[in-house]
C-alpha cells in the first residue's frame, strides 16, 4: 500500500509527522505493508518548484493507494498566476474526490458546546457548488463585469448531487438510518430545489433510510440546540464546509475534526481544520484530527481492497485515541491536557503496539452516549414528515458548557506581501492556544 504523505503548511508538518508515526506503529502491529512517499505542497513547494502544488505531485497521488494531506495556508498564497494553487482543491478535482465525509461526535469526559450529545456525519459535496476556484471547466467561477460589480457562480449538477447522495445514503444505511438534506431552497429556488430533488431520487433506492430536510440557517441553530436528532447530513460544498466546522467545534473542538475526501478510485485523509498559523511550530497542535482521518482512510482502503487487517488497524487507531482522550492526563493542551503533539503521537504509537486488536473502548454493538432524538428502528418517514424536521425544545444537558469568549490571532492580513516569509506567517507571535476538542471515530458504524 503506497501512501503519499504531504506535510503542508503551519501545523501541517507537526501533525503529519505525528500521523505517520501512528500509521507506522499500526503497520508494524497489523502487517499492513505500508510504504510512505513524502511529497511537498504549499510554501515548501513554492520555494523549491515555483508552485504550491506542482503537477508532478498530483500524478504521484494518482499513482498511490491513498494520500495524507496536511493542512495548508491557502489564504496566504500568492495568486494562481504566481504559483498559488490550493492543494485541497487541486486534489479534490484532480482525483475526483467528490464526497467529503466529516464525522463529529461528543466523547465521554470531554466537554461539548452543544446542548445535547451528538454523533453525526456531514457528507459534503466536494467538487462543485460555490467554489469559484474549481467549479468551471476553464476560468474562475467569479468575475467582475464592471469595476463595481462582482459575481460568483454556484454550480449544482445532477451527477454531482446524485453521487454524493449515494455515499451519504449508504453511510446512513449502516448507521442510524436517517438522512437530513440541508439546503436553502426557499431562496435558491432552482439550484437547491434541484439538489434536494436529486438526493430524494437516489433515496428511493434506500427505502430503509428515513429522509428529511432542513434549511441551512435553522440547521446552524439546531446543531447547537439539538444535534442529537441528526445522523447523516448531506449538503452542497460551502454549506458543508461551514456546518462541519461548526459541528466539530460543538462536539468538542476543531482539534479532533477528522475527514476523508473520497471518490470511486481515490481517497485522501485530511483534517477538517486549517493550518492554524497561530500555534504553528510550538508542538501544541492536536494531531488527533489527522490521525483519525488516517484511520478513516484505512477503513476506506479495507473496504476497497477487502483487507480486514486494514479495518483492524483503523479500529486500533480509533480505540487508542479514544483511550488517551478519556484520561485528562493524556490529552493535548487544547483539551486541557499537558501532552505536546509529538508526545501524544508517541503515546498513541505505544498503545497501538501494545494493545490487542480489541481496543479498550466500547466494543462494536455496545450502547453509546445518548443520541436521544435518534429513531430506535429503521423506518422511512411518511412523505409529510419528510418535508422538514419538527422542532422540539431541549434543555441544556449536564455535559454542555457555557459559552465563553476566546482570543484568537488570525495571523497577518490577507493583502499581498512581497516576501514569501511574510506570506507563510508561520512565525506568528504566539497567541493563547484556543481551546478545542475532539470529534470522530466509529463514524461508519451504527450505535
Ligand atoms: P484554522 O482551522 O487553521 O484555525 C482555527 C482555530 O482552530 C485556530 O485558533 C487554531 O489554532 C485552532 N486549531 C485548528 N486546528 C487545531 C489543532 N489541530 N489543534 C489545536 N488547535 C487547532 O482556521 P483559519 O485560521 O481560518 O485558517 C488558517 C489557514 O488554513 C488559512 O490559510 C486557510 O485558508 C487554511 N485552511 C486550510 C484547510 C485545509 O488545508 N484543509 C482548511 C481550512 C483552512
Ligand atoms: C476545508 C477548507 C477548504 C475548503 C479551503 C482551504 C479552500 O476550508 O477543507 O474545509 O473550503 O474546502
Ligand atoms: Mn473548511
Amino acid at each position: 500500500m503506497r501512501i503519499v504523505v504531504i506535510p503542508g503548511d503551519g501545523i501541517g508538518p507537526e501533525i503529519v509527522a505525528a500521523t505517520q508515526r501512528v500509521l507506522a506503529a499500526a503497520d508494524r502491529r497489523f502487517g499492513l505493508g505500508l510504504a510512505f512517499e513524502r511529497q511537498e505542497a504549499g510554501f515548501a513547494a513554492l520555494e523549491r518548484a515555483g508552485s504550491t502544488f506542482p503537477r508532478a505531485v498530483l500524478e504521484r497521488c494518482r499513482a498511490a493507494d491513498g494520500v495524507v494531506l496536511g493542512p495548508v495556508s491557502h489564504a496566504r498564497y500568492p495568486p494562481r498566476a504566481e504559483g498559488g494553487l490550493n492543494p485541497s482543491g487541486e486534489l479534490r478535482i484532480g482525483l475526483d474526490l467528490y464526497a467529503n465525509v466529516r464525522p463529529s461526535r461528543t466523547r465521554a469526559g470531554i466537554p461539548h458546546w452543544s446542548r445535547t450529545p451528538m454523533d453525526l456525519v456531514i457528507v459534503r459535496e466536494n467538487t462543485e457548488g460555490f467554489y469559484a476556484d474549481r467549479n468551471m471547466h476553464a476560468g474562475p467561477g467569479e468575475f467582475m463585469p464592471t469595476p463595481d460589480v462582482a459575481l460568483a457562480v454556484r454550480k449544482v449538477t445532477a451527477r454531482g448531487s446524485r453521487r454524493v447522495a449515494r455515499v451519504a445514503l449508504a453511510l446512513a444505511a449502516k448507521r442510524r438510518r436517517r438522512l437530513t438534506i440541508v439546503h436553502k431552497r426557499n431562496v435558491l429556488r432552482l439550484s437547491d430545489a434541484f439538489f434536494v430533488a436529486e438526493v430524494e431520487a437516489v433515496a428511493r433506492e434506500f427505502p430503509g433510510v428515513a429522509i428529511d430536510d432542513q434549511l441551512v440557517d435553522s440547521m446552524a441553530a439546531l446543531l447547537v440546540r439539538d444535534p442529537a436528532r441528526f445522523d447523516v447530513v448531506v449538503t452542497t460544498n460551502m454549506f458543508g464546509d461551514i456546518l462541519s466546522d461548526e459541528a466539530a467545534e460543538l462536539a468538542g473542538g476543531l482539534g479532533l475534526g477528522a475527514s476523508i475526501n473520497a471518490g470511486d478510485d481515490h481517497c485522501m485523509a485530511q483534517a477538517q481544520h486549517g493550518s492554524a498559523p497561530d500555534i504553528a511550530g510550538r508542538d501544541v497542535a492536536n494531531p488527533a484530527s489527522l490521525v483519525l482521518s488516517a484511520a478513516m482512510l484505512l477503513d476506506w482502503l479495507a473496504t476497497r481492497h477487502g483487507r480486514p487487517e486494514l479495518d483492524r488497524a483503523a479500529r486500533a487507531i480509533e480505540g487508542a485515541t479514544e483511550a488517551l482522550l478519556a484520561d485528562a492526563a493524556t490529552r493535548t493542551r487544547d483539551l486541557g491536557g499537558t501532552l505536546g503533539t509529538a508526545a501524544f503521537a508517541q503515546a498513541l504509537a505505544e498503545r497501538i503496539s501494545r494493545d490487542s486488536a480489541s481496543p479498550t473502548w466500547r466494543p462494536a454493538g455496545s450502547p453509546r452516549p445518548a443520541p436521544r432524538a435518534a429513531p430506535s428502528k429503521a423506518r422511512r418517514a411518511p412523505a409529510s414528515a419528510r418535508r422538514r424536521c419538527g422542532t422540539r425544545s431541549r434543555r441544556s444537558t449536564p455535559g454542555a458548557r457555557p459559552s465563553r469568549s476566546r482570543s484568537r490571532c488570525r495571523g497577518s492580513p490577507r493583502r499581498r506581501r512581497s516576501s514569501l516569509r511574510a506570506r507563510r506567517g508561520d512565525a506568528m507571535p504566539p497567541a493563547s492556544a484556543a481551546p478545542s476538542r475532539p470529534a470522530s471515530a466509529r463514524w461508519r458504524r451504527c450505535s
